[in-house]
């Protein structure tokens, strides 16, 4: 095995300052293994707003908890990602099968798989058995019913949030809407908000209108996509009826722009959902707003409910019926665009952090 001529690096950000990044020496490929570990070359991954909002989110929500850093200035961005077993200490699984799931921005992983199945196993490394269980759950590929080669970009970059769309799909569905007649989407261009407004255009009732929500520069980009009945820019608020009973869908977490819809529509605001924080600067807290409390959508936690609505695995197999009908959309508009090495990761990731990246564009990473 050549592992004295890899070299493996893991990629930094400052969990105060997410502008500045390092690229440090990474785990040895050598390294000893314990009973039952298996360490993963990571491949490729995604990179999108939502890992920019793992670093937002990383104290509350204990993202930088899945891999941490030797200091604690220091965070590890996790990721979604394929990799192979480069060397194994576990008994079911050996080198080269190949893995999806939760990583770091790294070359190297070490994960101890238990409760191995065809499809899959569950992490059990010790620091991860009391973080959200969805995040420890890997796909094993050659056991994946979902699994295709050749869309491989496709399932890192939009799966991780197209599963999210569409359990916040099937949670307002279940709640008839709350009885609206629009659904208001911020960061209407985000490719979680284009998967919501896919789902939820195939099962809406015909008098309710998805109406997306971005900044001026990107309405063109997704305008010919058809995901929305009507798209505005953030200007252009005041121009939509006042008195339309409404639920306001928030990928933005816009502090600012949460307490003008709230004012806006007053009582015919009748659900207000915080689903992301992709304006992760314009972040705030907002007190003493009127209509509805903003809720928070965590998907591991609907997740959890519907196994047990469902059963296990129920969640994956109506998931990947609607998955199977949003790949081809996604074929039409999404431009692959990988960047390969340090200096070219950097770039993309600064682009992706100061939301300068085409929404049309998926961004890849290999070390
Ligand atoms: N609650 C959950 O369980 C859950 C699960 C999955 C995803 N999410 C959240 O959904 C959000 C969308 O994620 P995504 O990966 O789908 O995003 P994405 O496709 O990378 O979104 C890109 C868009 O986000 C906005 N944006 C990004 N960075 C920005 C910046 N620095 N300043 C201003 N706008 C910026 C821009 O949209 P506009 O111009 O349209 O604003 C941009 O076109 C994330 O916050 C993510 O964490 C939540």
């Amino acid at each position: 095995m050549a592992s004295n001529i890899i070299t493996s690096t893991d990629f930094l950000v400052g969990k105060q300052n997410f502008r500045k990044t390092e690229f440090i020496a990474g785990i040895d490929p050598g390294i000893e293994l314990a009973d039952g570990e298996i360490l993963i070359k990571i491949d490729s991954f995604g990179f999108t707003a939502n890992n920019v909002t793992y670093a937002a989110t990383g104290d509350s929500l204990k993202y930088w908890q899945f891999f941490p850093s030797s200091s604690e200035e220091w965070g590890r961005i996790p990721v979604w990602g394929f990799g192979n077993v480069f060397r194994s200490n576990h008994k079911s699984l050996s080198e080269g099968d190949r893995i999806y799931g939760y990583l770091p921005m790294s070359t190297f992983t070490i994960l101890k798989p238990d409760r191995i199945s065809p499809e899959g196993f569950f992490d059990t490394t010790p620091h991860r058995r009391n973080l959200p269980a969805a995040y420890n759950s890997y796909n094993l590929c050659s056991g994946d019913p979902a699994y295709d080669p050749a869309f491989e970009s496709e399932q890192m970059l939009l799966r991780p949030l197209a599963i999210t769309s569409f359990l916040l799909e099937d949670f307002l569905s279940d709640k008839n809407l709350f009885g609206a007649k629009s659904v208001l989407v911020s960061s209407a261009s985000s490719k979680t908000a284009l998967a919501f407004a896919f789902f939820l255009s195939k099962k809406k009732p015909k008098d309710c209108k998805i109406i997306g929500l971005t900044s001026a520069r990107n309405i063109g980009s997704i305008r010919s996509l058809g995901y929305y009945d009507e798209l505005i820019s953030y200007e252009e608020v005041g121009s939509l009826p006042k008195t339309t009973p409404t639920i306001y869908v928030d990928m933005a977490g816009n502090g600012k722009l949460t307490r003008e819809i709230h004012t806006y529509f007053q009582e015919n605001l009748l659900y207000s959902c915080v689903v992301g924080v992709t304006h992760w600067e314009e972040r705030s807290e907002e007190e003493n707003l009127p209509g509805p409390k903003p809720s928070f959508f965590f998907a591991p936690a609907r997740i959890r409910k519907r196994t047990v609505d469902w059963g296990r695995g129920g969640v994956e197999t109506k998931f990947g019926e609607s998955w199977k009908l949003f790949l081809p959309s996604i074929s039409k508009w999404m431009n692959i665009k990988k960047a390969s090495g340090k200096e070219e990761i950097l770039s993309t990731y600064l682009e992706v952090l100061e939301g300068k990246s085409d929404p049309t564009t998926g961004n890849i990473m290999i070390f």
